[in-house]
């Protein structure tokens, strides 16, 4: 769709999306539905539509948003949280309350797992806050109303639903004690107001929205999540957005399959606790900082045009595998995922890129066995492999080989001096 362009630019611009990061024919669906629901007579007139309404910019947002998220998703990353957030109090004396962020929020499954994450840990509702923000009016509005069905609740650790959730024929609805932990706002992460709130988080959750952006927005993004998060901050990631960060000056924690990065030269690694049972849970007001949300205005960046040629134009085949394996196993179909890496496998030269992803999605399902061997065979094909690098020297650390661990991440450091040099 040649005269797709000027709308992926659009979405560009507006929103920060990498088209090459979803696949055009998601985009163009979206563009089709949006045609037909306006009625419109081709793609000019629609891109009229477009241009004249405030409206139907956000109707298209909506259209190519994935606000695909869980409760507990990726469950370790919420296990450090809860350890980390029990020694960051301890520094923090009582001065003022734990700031966490997640940003984007989506539905809001991430930021109320926050909540019930630190609440069942015993920490005192007056202790924190969450602040929840995501692009989507939609998706907000969900968060808002916390009313939940299936999808939101995946894998076997579910007892946190009988503790926070009342069940109903509509679904399953959020206690208001976990709800009044959390301000939830429209916002665009591209915004330039949200620099205002510079150094104020102590825990920044920013999952999965890096892999849709292209390099330089990426690097945009992430200079505004290093303003927002303190100094001794954490930074927790999706899985496949590790090498991004430590290109960029982060290093992993070291906590296995929390994603969870600091500053280089920061913070040691806190010891991390089992995972948080119902504890005796401290019942206290809501904060009183615990306002409306504010909106944050979205905003419509200048006109400029990409500097690089959008990758979906210039895909080949087998980058277009590659691409949709990153956006399955990223969404959590993780069976959708292994499918299409075991189609790759078949259909083209091995490479280190499908290893590395078998060996995630191994990861995340705790097949810490087959992770090893996948990481294992990634490096092979490509000894300095980041990922792979990064990955594997964090489950041998969590296994008790921390010298196998420190020879991967001494590699791992040596590759991003080199990057960074040149
Ligand atoms: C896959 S969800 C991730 C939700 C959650 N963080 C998680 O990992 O489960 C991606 C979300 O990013 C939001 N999003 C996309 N572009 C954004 C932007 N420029 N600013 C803020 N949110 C954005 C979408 O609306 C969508 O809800």
């Amino acid at each position: 769709m040649s005269s797709g362009q000027r709308f992926f630019r659009f979405l560009q611009e507006r929103i920060g999306l990498d088209v090459a990061s979803v696949g055009a024919p998601m985009v163009e669906r979206a563009l089709r539905q949006r045609c037909a629901a306006l009625e419109a007579r081709d793609l000019d007139d629609y891109w009229l539509h477009l241009q004249q309404s405030g409206q139907e910019q956000q109707a298209l947002i909506e259209a190519v948003i994935v606000p695909e998220t869980w409760f507990f998703r990726y469950p370790e990353s919420f296990t450090a949280l809860a350890s980390l957030a029990g020694k960051r109090l301890a520094e923090l004396a009582g001065m003022r309350p734990l700031r966490i962020l997640s940003l984007p929020c989506s539905t809001g499954e991430e930021p109320y797992s926050i909540a019930m994450a630190l609440l069942d840990a015993g920490i005192a509702a007056q202790a924190f806050r969450v602040d929840g923000i995501d692009i989507s009016p939609n998706s907000v509005a969900r968060a808002e109303q916390a009313l939940y069905g299936r999808n939101s609740f995946r894998g076997t650790h579910l007892d946190f639903r009988q503790r926070h959730f009342d069940e109903s024929e509509q679904g399953h609805s959020l206690h208001e004690r976990v709800r009044q932990q959390v301000n939830l706002q429209v916002g665009n992460v591209l915004d330039p107001a949200l620099k205002a709130r510079e150094g104020s988080y102590d825990f920044v959750f920013c999952r999965n929205l890096l892999i849709y952006f292209d390099v330089p927005t990426q690097q945009r993004v992430f200079e505004v999540l290093k303003r927002l998060i303190h100094e001794q901050g954490v930074l927790f990631i999706g899985p496949a957005e590790g090498s991004l960060l430590a290109r960029m000056g982060m290093r992993p924690l070291g906590i296995a399959q929390s994603f969870a990065y600091v500053r280089q030269g920061e913070v040691e690694p806190a010891p991390v606790s089992k995972p948080a049972v119902a504890l005796p849970l401290a019942q206290a007001p809501a904060p009183a900082s615990l306002s409306r949300p504010m909106v944050i205005p979205v905003r419509r960046p200048k006109a400029v045009m990409p500097k690089r040629v959008p990758r979906a134009q210039v895909a080949d085949p087998s980058s277009e595998l590659l691409a949709q394996i990153a956006q399955l196993a990223n969404a959590g179909s993780s069976s959708e995922a292994r499918a299409a890496c075991s189609r790759y496998l078949q259909q083209y030269p091995p490479s280190a890129q499908v290893f590395y992803w078998q060996g995630l999605l191994s990861d995340t399902a705790g097949d810490s066995q087959d992770a090893i061997s996948q990481y294992r065979k990634a490096l092979y094909l490509d000894p300095q492999h980041h990922e792979a690098l990064v990955h594997l020297a964090m489950l041998l650390d969590s296994q008790g080989d921390s010298a196998g661990a420190r020879r991967l991440q001494e590699r791992a450091a040596r590759r991003a001096e080199r990057e960074s040099d040149q």
